[in-house]
């Protein structure tokens, strides 16, 4: 009885890990990628609360491609989420967006061990500079959805 129930959970947890990486592709790349912000303004390591990228149109394009290597499989190719996570033009384009991106992306969504949103900032262990999260956030506020 005992081994059935664990034999089954780690069939389940396969099974899982075989679909996620079987639609993983159609969600853009897997594995998180470098983005190179050599050519904006450099912030340094210090997190600043407002995006000092916004109209910025050379981060507005890295943004958009940095975006697509590293949100999209969760977030939507172009933002629209396909529903397993939020629509991230919905966040207020606002300070308070602002904010409330920053404590995502260096604290990642982890519940009860489970993490349905990795950490993004190198400052926090992830795997992106403040530079590429800024331009990413220049582009998601270029996007039609909350003010
Ligand atoms: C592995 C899937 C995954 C990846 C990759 C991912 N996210 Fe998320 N993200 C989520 C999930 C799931 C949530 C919802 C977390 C919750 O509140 O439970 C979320 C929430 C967010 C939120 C808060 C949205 C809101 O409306 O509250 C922001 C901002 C965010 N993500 C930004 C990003 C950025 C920027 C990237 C890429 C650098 C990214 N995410 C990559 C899964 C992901």
């Amino acid at each position: 009885m005992r081994i059935h129930a664990r034999v089954s959970i780690v069939g389940a947890a396969a099974l899982l890990a075989a679909i996620i990486s079987s639609e993983a592709p159609a969600h853009g790349d897997v594995a998180p990628q470098p983005v190179d912000t050599t050519h904006l303004p450099q912030i340094g390591a210090e997190w600043v609360d407002k995006n000092p990228y916004r109209d910025n149109e050379a981060a507005i394009t890295t943004g958009a491609s940095a975006y697509n290597q590293n949100c999209a499989r969760c977030h939507g190719l172009g933002a629209v989420s396909g529903g397993i996570a939020p629509d991230l033009r919905e966040l207020p384009d606002d300070l308070e967006g602002d904010e409330w991106y920053v404590y995502r992306v260096r604290n990642g969504a982890i519940r009860n061990g489970i993490t349905y949103m990795p950490v993004f900032a190198e400052t926090d262990g992830g795997p992106l500079s403040q530079e590429a999260l800024w331009a990413i956030r220049a582009w998601l506020v270029t996007l039609d959805g909350a003010e």
